[in-house]
């Protein structure tokens, strides 16, 4: 199959990397020369560690690498692809803009995703002339780690186009989960319900942050506590997430006081080092302690 990968940042480079791996022909574009230079640099690079590690062959990351192309025309990337997946920045106008765009130059089968975490695909799909041709792929970074893709359907979305989504997914050997378009679709929404309520217990004073995550951790399995992955993905994304799900959800996701004032702080996590943990060489250390921080303000 022809995939078209529209933006070689983050995720597009995932996305582009799984495809290719899977064994499909990828035309990955970016505005820039060097943006797609540099991103095929990284699956390149990302590949070699896959065989390194035994995760596949040598002859399979070449040929992986031979059928990856990269373009900042956007006519030559997505004229003959049968899938388009979108993965600019998280912009509804821009992205609404790009997918009327890439209608004109796409043929008419073909299917155009878009792996918006966070926006409405139905709204995004308005742009189309044809929006029973959108769906959403929403990869989890790092795409080439995680196994979970949502499949995201809009309410313009058909039958055809959903089950085309659903077969690519498994292709890639991943995982699809297919949910409605609402807010926070599945993963974000309960992932935020846990985070949440992490940071009102730490408000409150029910235990410390790190018998917080240790209660996930130990007593449910999961990998990493709320508050840990809250440092992970960065405080002020997950600010901006709960503010968008408490507009359309109402206030069970009212942002707690505790993560505004952090991220007014500029303590946003992982990426600047500190967060609801102090971050050391990739790692959290210790709890990060706010001395200007007076619980008495928040409850
Ligand atoms: P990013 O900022 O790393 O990359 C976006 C790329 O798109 C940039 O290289 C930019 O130059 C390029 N771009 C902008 N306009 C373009 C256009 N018209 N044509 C081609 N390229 C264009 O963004 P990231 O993090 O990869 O996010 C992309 C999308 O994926 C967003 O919708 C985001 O919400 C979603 N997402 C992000 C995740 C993450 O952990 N970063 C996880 C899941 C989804």
């Amino acid at each position: 199959m022809e995939v078209a990968v529209i933006g070689a940042g983050t995720m597009g480079i995932g996305i582009a990397h799984v495809s290719a791996a899977a064994g499909h022909s990828v035309n990955l574009r970016d505005l820039e020369p060097n943006i797609v230079m540099d991103a095929i640099d990284t699956i390149s690079t990302r590949l070699g560690s896959g065989v390194d590690r035994g995760a596949l062959s040598q002859s399979q990351a070449d040929t992986a690498l031979d059928q990856l192309d990269g373009t900042t025309d956007l006519e030559s990337a997505v004229s003959s692809a049968d899938l388009v997946v979108e993965a600019i920045p998280e912009d509804l106008e821009n992205k609404r803009e790009l997918l009327a765009d890439i209608e004109e130059f796409v043929d008419e089968e073909a299917v155009i995703a878009t792996n918006t975490s966070s926006l409405s695909v139905t709204a995004i799909a308005t742009a189309l002339k044809h929006p029973e041709r959108a769906v959403g792929l929403h990869f989890f970074n790092p795409p080439h780690k995680m196994k979970l893709v949502e499949v995201v359907l809009a309410e313009q979305t058909s039958d055809e186009t959903a089950e085309f989504a659903e077969e690519f997914v498994a292709d890639l050997e991943k995982t699809a989960v297919v949910v409605q378009d609402a807010p926070g679709f599945a993963s974000s929404r309960l992932g935020l319900a846990l985070g949440v309520e992490a940071m009102r217990m730490v408000e409150q004073g029910v235990a410390s942050v790190e018998d917080i995550d240790a209660s996930m951790e130990l007593g449910y399995n999961h990998p990493v506590g709320p508050l840990e992955l809250t440092d992970r993905v960065g405080l002020d994304v997950r600010l901006d997430i709960l503010e968008y799900l408490h507009e359309e959800l109402g206030d069970r996701f009212e942002p707690p006081e505790i993560l505004r004032r952090k991220v007014e702080q500029g303590n946003i996590g992982k990426k600047v080092g500190r967060g609801f943990y102090v971050w050391e060489g990739g790692e959290p250390k210790d709890v990060a302690d706010d001395e200007d921080y007076d619980i008495e303000d928040v409850i």
